[in-house]
């Protein structure tokens, strides 16, 4: 069990490290300009590049899309808040004989067109170029208020009469988002700047697919199947609380990160998943409550307890695993994982089945000798089913 358990954490976070170790410095740019600084966004095969001026608070930027030779992409600062309403966006446009006209944009709503109109903070240079099957837009910033910590945000699209036309919505439509400091940009973090939001998002699936989706399941299994077998006495019971709190833990913590990045979404609302995700959180919490109000093993109302706690434990795991598969759909991860999520179910399930059939074997086998032996007093197959009360000193 405990190796199981290693290479499934093994499988699950190593699939969501991050690498974007693409060359960003090497480029070697048509005006022989030279950045001193460089990043590469973690989607849309994008980089910006950057000398930022602190006695003038100006940041001159280039901003490289890779691979695009039609329609239009454009890379912002969103002063105010995250994500794309809000952007100033420095636009460039494939016009029809081939040449790319730059311009600034400030998007006020979703149903942008990407008009040209001046930004709230200064751009005294943009201009942009189609080189190699790349394009490059140059443009010198006067960043607003001293600041130097943005949210930022790119993206590409299709022109239609020669205006741009609304883009995807794929994942690396939607999670080309982030941040950008100009001045602690060159350190480069862990995924590059821009990852943040993308990877609280990954910390955020990781966390509630391996605890309400995983775990959760995996300590009621062994509530149910590692009872009938006596030897088993107590240890099932410490075994079954370890990896439920272990879970609550675990899902508690990836709750919270689901709070704040509902809190912080903007436009974008997911509100089935999100009151799935409250009403998982208040279940769970009962749950943990009810363990320490437990009536004793032998007491008359320990029944009623037995069925509350198994239902409600029931409930907390359907509305679990409901909950990763939405999550994984907004998400919209590589196809693999949602695979390997349903890989693990399929697995836990296969391994139920069998002890279920086996637990029932068990059962009746005891049965049958009990009657032999006359009757001694236990409910057999109703007390291997978590309704009885004999659960040893430990329950
Ligand atoms: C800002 O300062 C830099 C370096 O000192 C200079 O090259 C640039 O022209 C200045 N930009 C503006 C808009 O004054
Ligand atoms: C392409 O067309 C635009 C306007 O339609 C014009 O401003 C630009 O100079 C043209 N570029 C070339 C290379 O002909």
């Amino acid at each position: 069990m405990g190796k199981f358990l290693n290479l499934l954490f093994f499988i699950l976070i190593s699939n969501f490290i991050l690498s974007s170790a693409q060359n960003c410095n090497s480029y070697s740019f048509t005006n022989n300009a030279i950045y001193a600084t460089c990043v590469s966004l973690p989607v849309q095969n994008s980089h910006l590049h950057w000398n930022y001026h602190a006695t003038n608070g100006t940041v001159d930027v280039a901003y490289r899309h890779d691979g695009v030779s039609s329609g239009w992409v454009a890379w912002a600062l969103n002063v105010d808040r995250a994500g794309m309403v809000g952007a100033q966006a420095l636009v460039g446009l494939f016009e029809s004989n081939g040449s790319v006209r730059a311009y600034t944009s400030s998007v006020t709503s979703y149903a942008t067109g990407l008009q040209p109109g001046s930004l709230s903070f200064d751009v005294p240079a943009i201009r942009a170029e189609s080189v190699n099957g790349d394009v490059v837009i140059y443009a010198t910033l006067v960043l607003p208020s001293g600041r130097t910590n943005f949210n930022q945000v790119w993206q590409m699209g299709p022109v239609s009469n020669g205006a741009p036309g609304q883009h995807n919505l794929g994942s690396d439509n939607r999670n080309s988002l982030g941040t950008v400091d100009f001045v602690t940009g060159q350190a480069g973090e862990g995924g590059g700047v821009g990852g943040s939001l993308l990877h609280r998002r990954n910390t955020h699936g990781v966390l509630n697919a391996v605890s309400w989706g995983i775990l959760m399941p995996m300590g009621a299994m062994i509530a149910r199947y590692l009872k009938v077998f006596k030897v088993a006495h107590p240890a099932w019971f410490y075994i079954h609380i370890a990896i439920q709190v272990t879970a609550y833990g675990l899902g508690v913590a990836g709750w919270g990160t689901g709070l704040k990045l509902g809190s912080d979404s903007v436009g974008i609302k997911h509100t089935t998943h999100r009151n799935i995700g409250i009403t998982l959180f208040a279940l769970g919490t009962l749950q943990v409550f009810a363990l320490l109000l437990r009536p004793k093993p032998d007491h008359k109302y320990r029944i009623y307890w037995n069925i509350y706690h198994v239902s409600v434990g029931y409930t907390v795991i359907s509305l679990g695993i409901t909950n990763v598969f939405k999550g994984l759909n907004i998400l919209d991860p590589e196809k693999k994982w949602k695979n390997a999520y349903i890989g693990v179910l399929i697995s836990l399930a296969v391994i139920a089945v069998i002890l279920e059939a086996f637990t029932w074997f068990i059962v009746l086998k005891r049965k049958k000798e009990e009657k032999q032996q006359g009757p001694v007093g236990g409910n057999g197959a109703y007390e291997a089913n978590g309704y009885g009360h004999g659960h040893g000193q430990a329950a």
